[in-house]
């Protein structure tokens, strides 16, 4: 028997609904944000699975938690799988926990089916991988290559001024019993499932797509800083309007970044105008910009649109402008073995799917320069996903299982 013969749909499908219980909202989706309480409550469900399991949990400095089944030859590094637990403010269901779920229910094939391998198989749950509470996304895979600094990491802090630092040492103490795992300890390979949070598997009727790549992305967050001044009284020329200098600078960047392909991504998911009041002009707008594109010269040239055009866009409105990148991730190709196993497990399944390459980011951007990786795409209802309405059939979701466990024991034997 192969190990996806032991992935067991029912018991996927049975923890996927538990955890969709922790934080969710009430039209259906989940609101589990990174280091709330919520989220602590979800890696401690996870921890008390590993442990009626008889698995080994280990936690880093940015509060990664791992769950460790052990190989034969526990000297090896670890062939590992995960994704995330935290959620958007109105997240779903499913993007995510299904990566850390789906490699957690491969550990229990492999236990269920008395399957040894030579290397450890680990499941992890990377830290805020979403970066809708803390900027930026992926900060715990992030932090675990080393492509960002952990102290800077720590003293990020949330709208409410709450760090890093103490929201997670509130979180990690909710599974004590998680041994200390060093930074940057070896990966021998690492394959991720994810839903695929676009419409190209299901608008096909394909199972699996074998992701060959993710877009580049660049994030920033942008501070304008104009003056308070009256509503009723104030001349425009006297104004230093922060709002109108966001405005207008949003506006020409949307502009610049339309391509007839459509490749390029622009995305201003926050923006926040103080004080607030609406018979004051404004003197401070943060906003953020989310930026992606297949290829990197593409984003480097609408990075140098947005540096130029939002202070002179600024300065026009009497105000000073701030642009801060607080991550730029260029294309990340994966490994062509790991690439090609998956669409070789997924065709000796007979299960129907492509090589795709992935639009939305993942922490496996940040494991492949460092040890060979790859993912699994299933299927989302309508290609709809960083929304409460983020559905997935429990068919796929196993299936996706099925290609993991087969993929997981290869490389845990090779
Ligand atoms: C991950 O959620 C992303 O924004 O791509
Ligand atoms: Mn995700
Ligand atoms: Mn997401």
């Amino acid at each position: 028997m192969k190990p996806s013969d032991f992935v067991r749909q029912d018991r996927l499908w049975d923890r996927l609904m538990s955890m969709a219980q922790l934080g969710a909202t009430n039209k259906g989706g989940v609101n589990r944000q990174a280091l709330t309480e919520e989220d602590g409550r979800a890696r401690r469900l996870l921890a008390d699975w590993a442990q009626a399991r008889g698995f080994d949990v280990y936690q880093d400095a940015i509060g990664n938690l791992f769950v460790r089944r052990p190989g034969t030859d526990d000297n090896l590094p670890p062939v590992t799988t995960g994704s995330h637990l935290d959620t958007q403010p109105t997240g779903g269901r499913f993007d995510g926990v299904y990566g850390v779920l789906a490699g957690f229910e491969v550990l229990e094939a492999l236990e269920d089916g008395g399957i040894q391998t030579p290397h450890p198989v680990e499941v992890v749950a990377w830290t805020n991988e979403e970066g809708a509470r803390f900027a930026p996304t992926a900060m715990g895979s992030g932090v675990y290559v080393g492509k960002l600094p952990l102290q800077s990491a720590l003293e990020t802090v949330d709208v409410e001024g709450v760090t890093v630092a103490d929201a997670l040492s509130a979180v990690t103490a909710m599974t004590p019993e998680a041994e200390e795992r060093p930074l940057r300890s070896p990966v021998a390979a690492y394959i991720e499932a994810h839903i695929e949070q676009g419409p190209v598997l299901v608008t096909a009727g394909e199972t699996i797509g074998s992701v060959t790549s993710i877009q580049s992305q660049n994030c920033y967050q942008i501070e304008i800083y104009g003056e308070e001044a009256h509503a009723g009284t104030t001349p425009r020329v006297n104004r230093s309007d922060a709002v109108l200098a966001a405005v207008e600078a949003i506006a020409h960047l949307e502009e610049t970044a339309r391509d007839e392909a459509d490749a390029m991504r622009f995305t201003v998911g926050r923006f926040i105008a103080q004080p607030g009041s609406p018979n004051t002009v404004p003197s401070h707008v943060t906003f953020t910009i989310d930026l992606r594109h297949p290829e990197n010269a593409e984003i480097d040239r609408m990075a140098r649109e947005i540096e130029t055009v939002i202070p002179a866009c600024a300065e026009r409105r009497r105000c000073r402008a701030e642009v801060i990148c607080t991550s730029a991730v260029p294309v990340t190709p994966f490994a062509e073995n790991i690439v090609d196993m998956v669409d070789r497990a997924r065709l000796d399944l007979g299960l129907p799917g492509r090589k795709m390459p992935s639009g939305a980011g993942h922490d496996a951007m940040y494991i492949a320069p460092m040890a060979p990786s790859g993912m699994i795409f299933v299927p989302c209802v309508a290609g709809i996903s960083h929304n409460e309405a983020e559905d997935a059939l429990p068919e796929d979701l196993a299936a996706g299982a099925r290609v993991l466990a087969d993929c997981l024991a290869e490389l845990a034997t090779g």
